[in-house]
């Protein structure tokens, strides 16, 4: 034998100690948490009786600003992560010290929200795999150079598989992949509106970066559930989306794969989808080596409201009946927590098909019921009467008169007038997702938020035809989320475009439309010159009317009848929400026997507690963890603190500012004998300060 000597011999030794830390729950190995995607750490040194003593360990500053969502990862002492325009970066996970950084300089513009990488290894070298635009990378975990053997020079087309319709549309995925062997199932998010991209889940191999097996989830004439949708929807050409861009989970002692997938689109109106879209909205279990499919659950029936399933479900074990079943748990923009046996797809409580109103648009029907749990009880409340109109508001009568005269009520479809959507578009639940315990006990917050919707008739061919080439592209494109006036909604987080050419260069507001960035979609099938005249007309160009007669752009009339006129909050007149509190919350459920356990508002607006208001919660994003220490750590509010409660009661044991919103789900880990928690602070969320840091606490 050889003697193994210097710095290849210690090799063998780290990637031993690496398969150590896992087994002992030291790592952090997998988005949150691991394969079940639990939230949960075994480790108690940071514990009810001294997590008041916590202190900031390190922080660690990217330099640049924004959004993070990313629960980041730790193997063996490195911590891997992602900043806010999508660099790819490894530190030190016991002083937050960087060991290297990625992006691609042919990619510097698309970033989208990135929730975290994965990491794989086949016992000699480990990879970084992640996502930059509508890319898959493959990086050397120790340097993160991309790996030359993997995909076109270390990374893959997240296209690859999604048919030949599809090769222009735009893809991206902001959550990471879910691995069995060498085998890694992709998330993706692609367009909402009729130029969608078909979500279909795709397996692509760790190694050589191609594509293994497609599963279709909006099936062919020849695939199961095919009679569920109009004839032509297959073929991606007004119809796609039923995507699951939540992330999955996975039981790898089964091999069995579970994806929570969102709505078709176009969202709002679905005449061209026409039954129960057959596999949107759909927790699927599929056979991880092959993507055959073992059984589904649709969660709702013809979405119109753009109910996608938010989060990956969770894997746990419950006592139920006298014996204790393995069994995933699903929750939802509603507010319902689907509970499933996980091998056989039964549900462990009854679901009743309850009916709900039809749609008065014209070439739309509703589905007549919806799948609603006996248990438990929702998480958030899902209707609004007249004692729910905020008892702080200024404007109580005007709020009033404005629930009055809509449309009100769970399922209930848009439609030309005001509907009052309850949970609002970003739940209920979102992507945070919940926590479980090894007990059965899953905790998760919510937001209370009431959003306004409505839709009106798309613009007609005659009226585009008077306008200028850039504002007709505008009108087409933009004008859903930036607003007729391209003021935006800057409190939800979609900018005002008014004066755009004072902050923001041509070439790179050009780049943004192709590529598309956080909540914005990318238009990748304009030509040039349409993208050229639509920035032409951002930045106030002289444009003449097109007029008859004159070259028709590549900008498409729309092939439906409607259109979305954008996303509202339902608010007082000083921009708190219109209804009673509770505006955010934090639950506890018991899942052996379907009750609450415990329920807090989550979050607090400090010049309300300070006039002597009990704390109300605030909207929040990103969601908890579970330690074994019987805490839950969780950021998520729009305060910008970070705080630990007893997970039994809910009792609140030690809060802290952040340097800017922790809009992300915290990881525990541990190096060198010591327990960190570490959360991404980039704020940015509900019109909060940007950040750029992650920060790391233990005990002193
Ligand atoms: C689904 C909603 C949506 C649609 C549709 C949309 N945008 Fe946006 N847009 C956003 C959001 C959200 C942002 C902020 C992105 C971020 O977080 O950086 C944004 C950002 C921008 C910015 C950068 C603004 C700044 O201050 O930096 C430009 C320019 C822009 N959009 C142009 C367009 C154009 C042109 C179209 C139509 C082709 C369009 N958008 C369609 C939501 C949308």
């Amino acid at each position: 034998m050889i003697p193994k000597t210097g710095a290849l011999a210690l090799i063998p030794l780290l990637l031993a100690s690496a398969r150590e830390a896992r087994a002992a729950g030291r790592d952090w190995p997998e988005y949150l948490g691991g394969p079940e995607r639990n939230h949960y750490s075994t480790l108690d040194q940071i514990n009810t009786s001294n997590v008041g003593k916590l202190k900031v360990a390190w922080e660690f500053h990217s330099g640049d600003f924004g959004q993070v969502q990313c629960n980041p990862i730790i193997i063996g002492g490195a911590l891997y992560g992602a900043t806010a325009t999508s660099q790819i970066f490894a530190l030190d996970a016991a002083t937050g010290r960087q060991l290297w950084r990625f992006s691609d300089p042919r990619n510097l513009n698309a970033y989208d929200n990135d929730r975290g990488v994965t990491y794989w290894s086949d016992g000699r070298g480990g990879r970084i795999l992640c996502t930059i635009g509508s890319w898959l990378y493959a990086l050397d975990a120790r340097t993160g150079a991309m790996i030359p053997g993997f995909g076109d020079g270390g990374r893959a087309s997240l296209n690859a598989g999604l048919g030949a319709q599809a090769q222009e549309k735009w893809v991206v995925s902001t959550t990471p992949g879910t691995l069995f062997g060498d085998l890694l199932f992709m998330p993706t998010r692609v367009g909402e509106d009729q130029d969608a991209a078909p979500g279909y889940i795709q397996a692509f191999n760790v190694r050589t970066g191609t594509l293994g097996w497609v599963f279709r989830t909006m099936p062919y004439p020849t695939d199961p559930g095919y009679e569920t949708w109009s004839r032509d929807a297959y073929k991606n050409t007004d119809v796609g989306s039923a995507n699951c861009w939540a992330g999955m989970a996975i039981d790898r002692r089964r091999g069995i794969l579970y994806v929570p997938t969102g709505s078709a689109a176009p969202d709002f109106w679905g005449g061209h989808r026409l039954g129960q879209d057959l596999f949107a909205d759909c927790l699927l279990a599929l056979d991880a080596a092959t993507g055959k499919l073992l059984w589904y659950r649709q969660t709702i029936h013809h979405d119109m409201w753009d109910r996608d399933l938010p989060a990956p479900p969770v894997l746990l074990a419950v006592r139920h009946g006298g014996r204790m079943v393995d069994a995933v748990a699903q929750t939802t923009k509603t507010g319902f927590v689907f509970l499933f046996d996980r091998v056989t797809g039964e549900p462990l409580f009854p679901i009743e098909e309850r009916p709900f109103p039809g749609s008065s648009l014209d070439g739309e029907q509703a589905w007549p019921t919806q799948p609603v749990p006996s248990k438990p009880k929702p998480y958030a409340r899902q209707t609004l009467t007249d004692a729910d109109i905020s008892p702080y508001a200024e404007n109580r009568d005007a709020l009033l008169a404005q629930l009055r005269a809509a449309r009100t009520g769970l399922f209930q479809p848009f439609g030309k007038d005001d509907t009052v959507l309850f949970p609002g578009f970003d739940g209920g639940g979102e992507w945070g997702g919940p926590a479980v315990d090894p007990d059965g006990i899953l905790y998760v917050n919510a937001n209370e938020m009431a959003w306004i919707a409505s839709l009106s008739d798309a613009p007609k061919e005659a009226d585009l035809a008077q306008m200028s080439p850039g504002r007709r592209l505008y009108t087409l494109y933009c004008v859903t989320c930036h607003g007729p006036g391209r003021a935006g909604l800057p409190a939800g987080g979609i900018p005002s475009l008014v004066g755009i050419g004072a902050r923001l260069a041509r070439a790179d507001a050009f780049n943004l439309v192709t590529t598309g960035r956080r909540m914005m979609p990318g238009f990748t099938t304009l030509s040039k010159a349409d993208k050229e005249a639509l920035v032409g007309y951002l930045f106030g160009d002289e444009q003449p009317a097109a007029g008859p007669g004159a070259p028709r752009d590549s900008g498409e009339v729309p092939r439906i009848p409607y259109r979305f006129n954008g996303y509202n909050r339902f608010v007082d007149s000083r921009g708190y929400p219109a209804i009673s509190p509770p505006w955010g919350s934090l639950t506890a459920i018991d899942l052996n026997t379907g009750e609450h356990v415990w329920r807090i508002p989550l979050g607090e607006f400090k010049e309300l507690t300070a006039r002597g208001i009990p704390p109300t919660g605030t909207e929040n994003y990103g969601g908890p963890v579970a330690t074994a220490g019987g805490l839950l750590f969780i950021a998520a509010t729009k305060d910008g603190m970070f705080r630990a409660f007893d997970k039994r009661t809910g009792g609140l044991l030690w809060q802290v500012a952040l340097p800017a919103g922790g809009f992300a789900t915290p990881s525990t880990y541990e190096v060198g004998g010591r327990q960190f928690v570490v959360v991404a602070c980039g704020g940015a969320k509900l019109d909060t300060p940007k950040g750029d840091s992650y920060v790391a606490f233990a005990l002193p």
